[in-house]
């Protein structure tokens, strides 16, 4: 069923777990997060970049998102990740997307809180949930790479929240959105810390490659959404290039795709377990 993300991250805000959130841009893509979400009893968060919305279109990702949702046996929320533009919240409300992240990361502490105050007017009284982002993720995102990241001060979220009340809030705790070059550092602390003061779901970006035990303890910490992407996108990449030098000749768009779309569901499957959702349907 398609749901609003506050109503999914209410839940697990109460109970101690965290949804996972998968990025998709495609029918397959999209079909291995909600047949691994199904498979698992897990509610799960479905969300489009405007990278994504500029290649298949937002009628095409409405259509597709919506209609799994809706012929989901679990919650499904439809989220638009890293929104920077509002003409894209505006068109993505007025077609049916269930939450929304309203990215104003970049932008000086007051920019940020209008931009976030901005969307919220519009939002709350439709009950869309609105994710703002303070401190700065760094790596590649979408069609952006930022190479810098500066990690979220408690107080500073703590005014922040105060002056949006925003639904979540993404927070730069180490990790960075796409491949990990170096080790990989999360300050749980720093988690622990926001959580205290503001008791909302908080969100983890950049989770890709992020070991199981790491995700876990992050969930733990009281991270309530984690976003995926990079993972699942390299593990369709595999797939593919895996079939293709295997069965040279084969054309049919069915047979290429199938082995693509085991491989991602795998990782959303395993990416469930680890953020504790399963059976929380
Ligand atoms: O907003 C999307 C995520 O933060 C994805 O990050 O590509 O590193 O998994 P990732
Ligand atoms: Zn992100």
């Amino acid at each position: 069923m398609l749901v609003s993300g506050r109503e999914i991250l209410k839940d697990a805000l109460k109970n101690e777990y965290a949804v996972p959130a998968f990025n998709f841009a495609n029918m397959e893509n999209l079909q291995a997060i909600i047949e691994g979400a199904e498979e698992l009893n897990s509610p799960v968060i479905i969300q489009t970049t405007q990278g994504a919305i500029n290649y298949a279109g937002y009628e095409y990702l409405a259509d597709l998102g919506k209609g799994a949702a809706q012929r989901s046996k679990v919650p499904v929320a439809l989220h638009l990740d890293h929104g920077t533009d509002f003409e894209y919240h505006l068109k993505a409300i007025r077609l049916g997307w269930t939450s929304l992240m309203i990215d104003g990361s970049k932008y000086d502490f007051k920019t940020n809180v209008n931009m976030v105050k901005q969307i919220i007017k519009i939002a709350r009284p439709l009950n869309i949930s609105v994710e703002a982002e303070l401190g700065v993720i760094g790596g590649k995102e979408d069609d952006n790479e930022i190479e810098y990241q500066i990690y979220t001060e408690d107080q500073e979220a703590v005014r922040f929240y105060n002056e949006t009340k925003c639904d979540s809030l993404a927070i730069a705790v180490g990790t960075v959105h796409g491949v990990y070059n170096g080790e990989i550092k999360i300050d749980f602390d720093r988690i622990k810390n926001i959580k205290k003061e503001i008791n909302i779901p908080l969100v983890l970006h950049g989770s890709s490659g992020i070991p199981d035990n790491m995700l876990i303890k992050a969930v733990e910490s009281g991270i309530n959404k984690v976003n995926f992407d990079t993972e699942v996108k390299i593990a369709n990449f595999k797939a593919m290039n895996e079939f293709v030098k295997n069965n040279p000749g084969v054309y049919d768009i069915r047979e290429i795709f199938k082995p693509c779309r085991e491989a991602m569901k795998k990782v959303v499957m395993e990416k469930i377990k680890a953020c504790k959702s399963m059976d929380r349907a």
